[in-house]
């Protein structure tokens, strides 16, 4: 049914040297009968050699970390996506949290991101979760469901299979606290829920629902475990080869 995806988020880490190295590894380290769709996500610049070097593997592939809301023209320093789409990129992460925090972008402009998007047949990593003081507050249930709904229910149910939507508590980032598996898969049922009353079962269903923040070798294996958890958007963990491809294994 729905695919388990590994996406590696290296953010601003890795220059071109170590990242090459870090895909030949994990290419190299790969088992034969790997099951798990693994998504590399570079920075831009070396965004085309980590695609070409996926090219031979079914399911290992690149994605960009955000594209322009724009189709191009003059927007100096920007990426379109379908210059991403000509560099081989399979799908692009929108709305990661720092992304939100630090380049203020609000759901209504993820919506023209995630149009950009699939004007070139870019599938969407799209990234959504609440800070402490919102969880804390009981507001976490409403803010995700505003987030997804505002910036995803136009969409249509055929377009809407080429979103992944990945959770990621602004908590559990970068901090070594991870959500704990009950707490994720609470979350992860209420936008499966969201999902159905909007879409229907069978799409819902077969829409995949990533965790991330502070997921590791040692805790995947419990976090992916559960039903409606179908893989991770990693980042520190995914600049080790072995880390993640300890991960990629832990369905
Ligand atoms: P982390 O980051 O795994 O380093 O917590 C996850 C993310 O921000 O995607």
């Amino acid at each position: 049914m729905r695919k388990n995806i590994v996406a590696g988020n290296w953010k601003m880490n890795l220059n071109r040297v170590e990242g090459i190295a870090l895909v030949e590894e994990v290419l190299a380290k790969l088992p034969t009968d790997n099951n798990t769709h693994i998504i590399f996500a570079p920075a831009f610049v070396y965004l085309h050699k980590v695609a070409k070097m996926c090219a031979n593997t079914s399911k290992v592939v690149a994605a960009a970390q955000d594209c322009s809301s724009n189709e191009k023209g003059a927007f100096t320093g920007e990426v379109s996506a379908s210059m991403l789409a000509s560099c081989s990129a399979r799908y692009v992460v929108l709305g990661h949290s720092e992304r939100r925090a630090n380049f203020t972008e609000t759901n209504a402009l993820l919506k023209t991101k995630v149009a950009q998007a699939f004007e070139n047949d870019l599938k969407v990593i799209f990234c959504c979760g609440e800070s402490l003081a919102q969880r804390e507050n009981g507001d976490h249930f409403d803010w995700i469901k505003s987030q997804i709904s505002e910036s995803l229910f136009h969409l249509s149910a055929d377009e809407f299979k080429n979103i992944v939507i990945a959770y990621e508590p602004i908590w559990a980032i970068g901090t070594g606290v991870t959500a704990s598996t009950d707490q994720a898969q609470e979350i992860h049922a209420f936008i499966r829920d969201l999902l159905v009353e909007k879409y229907g079962e069978e799409a819902a269903e077969s829409t995949s629902i990533l965790y991330g923040g502070s997921c590791k070798p040692s805790n995947a294996k419990e976090l992916f475990s559960s039903q409606d958890i179908d893989g991770g958007l990693i980042g520190g963990a995914s600049l080790k080869a072995d880390d993640f491809l300890a991960i990629t294994q832990s369905f």
